[in-house]
């Protein structure tokens, strides 16, 4: 996914492997059947926010777009893994 590749979230994150964050695959996994999914993730993804890796703090990025249409494709992406 090209916005992925742009808002540099492989840097942390691939499909189906563990890196620094968790995979999206893990990610659906989690929030499988969940109603709001879709909401939290939007969230997760759009406003930058503090994440912990191996205990130090690091900026967890946000998509390099306004468009929420684009953002919706995104999110529902990664929750279809
Ligand atoms: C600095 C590394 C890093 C970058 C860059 C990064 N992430 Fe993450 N991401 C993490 C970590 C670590 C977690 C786990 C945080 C937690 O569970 O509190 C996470 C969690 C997530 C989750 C799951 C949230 C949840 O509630 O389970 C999603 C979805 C996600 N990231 C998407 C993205 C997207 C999209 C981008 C690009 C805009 C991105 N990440 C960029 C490290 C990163």
């Amino acid at each position: 996914m090209k916005l992925l590749e742009d808002s540099k979230c492989l840097k942390c994150h691939s499909v189906d492997k563990k890196k620094d964050g968790p995979s999206y695959k893990e990610t659906a996994a989690k929030y499988k059947g969940k109603a709001e999914a879709e909401a939290k993730l939007t969230k997760h993804v759009t406003v930058p926010s503090k994440v912990k890796i191996d205990g130090v703090e690091e900026d967890h990025g946000a998509v390099k777009t306004r468009d929420a249409e684009k953002v919706r494709n995104l999110v529902q992406w990664i929750l279809s893994r």
